[in-house]
């Protein structure tokens, strides 16, 4: 008998290939994307560069960018078929039921979804891109029994996702919220939806399926949805007084509190410090009584982690602990806080998936059995 391997449960700490799509150092509380910060890329540039940066590894040139831009914009529209499905899921299933489905219909309208040229699957990459806000936008339309908005071409990427959504045009601060989120969504390495990507692109599935298995895996609270589940959980709380003892006693029954703790921080998330700030600016331009509220259960709630686990576990606010009370800004529903990161996400995973490509390798881990062997079949009458 060989002797028992060391076991990394959820793969920690394992490395599975080169990248230099980002870096996220956990000690420092740093993220770039390509070698840019996090930092600068939120202030200066928008989602439809770093998609195209993230995408094809350095900034566009202006004539690049317009290009890149034109194809995005025309192709958000999405084929009567997928949008009768969205009509039909959207009142029953959550959101990213729905978009996992709608995402995995598109394949439909690919003439050669198989092709893993270079550039062809770039540029399913930007269809995936251009059309995922689409779904996460009429899946909140018809939620509420509204009709479907096609896209407005004049719009950028993020605004038009919210005109899709409201109806209304948003003002400069709005706009540059949304886009924020879709920023700072955009990638963050091997995480557990990236991964499950990569493990389906490297059976050489195409895109779309690779894409597909991202969703699902993004969907659990361990994960993507917990910015729904943090918000979730201020709703709970109610009250701003009631915080603490809220908090106290979820963790002394041993539940975990979503938005904080990171496989990789282990100490402050970038993002999470960029949405507070945008937050707490937020608080300048007459913000609801909802939006106060829960700013300040967030800020109460993220000192007493801080206090309590940040020196002692490592445990801080990740980007999805003040993304719920960011979103409810803009008025989005938190059903709707997941598909926006899938549309977001989608350049990140994408921009894996050709960079696993250049150099694919079968992912194919081990397992240590500790099973029985040789055990004698039974059959069914004598069992
Ligand atoms: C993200 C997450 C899964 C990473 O966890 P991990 O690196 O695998 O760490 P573990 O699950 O092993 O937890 C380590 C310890 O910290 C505690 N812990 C981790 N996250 C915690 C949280 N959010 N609230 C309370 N305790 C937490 C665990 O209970 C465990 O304590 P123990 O050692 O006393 O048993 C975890 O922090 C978590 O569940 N967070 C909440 C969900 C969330 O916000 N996810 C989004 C991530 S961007």
């Amino acid at each position: 008998m060989s002797e028992k391997p060391v076991i990394n449960y959820g793969l920690e700490g394992i490395y599975v290939d080169e990248s230099s799509i980002s870096k996220v150092d956990g000690q420092n509380g740093r993220l770039w994307y390509r070698g840019y910060s996090i930092e600068s890329l939120a202030s200066q540039s928008n989602f439809e560069e770093v998609s195209y940066l993230l995408l094809n590894g350095r900034l566009p040139s202006k004539q690049e960018y317009e290009e890149y831009t034109k194809k995005l914009r025309e192709r958000r529209g999405l084929p009567k078929e997928v949008i009768d499905v969205i009509r039909v899921m959207a009142p029953v299933s959550h959101p990213m039921d729905v978009m996992r489905t709608a995402t995995s219909m598109l394949v439909m309208y690919d003439s050669d979804p198989n092709n893993r040229d270079l550039e062809a699957t770039k540029d399913k990459i930007i269809t995936l891109l251009a059309k995922t806000p689409t779904i996460a936008a009429a899946t909140g339309r018809f939620r509420e029994e509204k009709k479907y908005i096609p896209p407005d071409i004049s719009l950028g990427h993020s605004e038009n996702f919210l005109y899709m959504l409201s109806g209304k045009k948003p003002n400069e601060f709005e706009g540059k919220l949304i886009d924020l989120m879709f920023i700072l969504h955009a990638e963050h390495s091997t995480n557990a939806s990236t991964f499950s990507v990569l493990v389906t692109a490297s059976t050489l599935a195409d895109v779309y399926a690779a894409i597909t298995a991202g969703i699902g895996t993004l969907k659990g609270p361990l994960h993507g949805g917990a910015d729904e589940a943090a918000l979730n959980m201020m709703n709970a709380i109610g009250n701003p007084d009631n915080t603490e003892k809220y908090i106290e006693e979820a963790l002394e029954g041993k539940q975990r509190i979503m938005g904080f703790g990171h496989r990789v921080y282990k100490t402050y998330d970038p993002r999470a410090k960029l949405v507070r700030n945008y937050l707490e600016e937020s608080l300048t331009k007459e913000p609801s009584d909802e939006v106060r509220r829960l700013l300040q259960i967030a800020l109460r709630a993220e000192k007493l982690m801080v206090d309590k686990l940040g020196a002692t576990k490592g445990i801080w606010p990740n980007v999805d602990f003040f993304a719920g009370p960011l979103y409810r800004v803009l008025g989005i529903d938190s059903h709707l806080f997941t598909p926006i990161f899938v549309a977001s996400r989608t350049s990140g995973w994408g921009s894996h998936i050709v960079e696993y490509w250049h150099n694919n390798k079968l992912v194919r881990p081990v397992e240590w059995y500790v099973g029985s062997l040789d055990t004698p079949y039974v059959p069914m009458d004598m069992r």
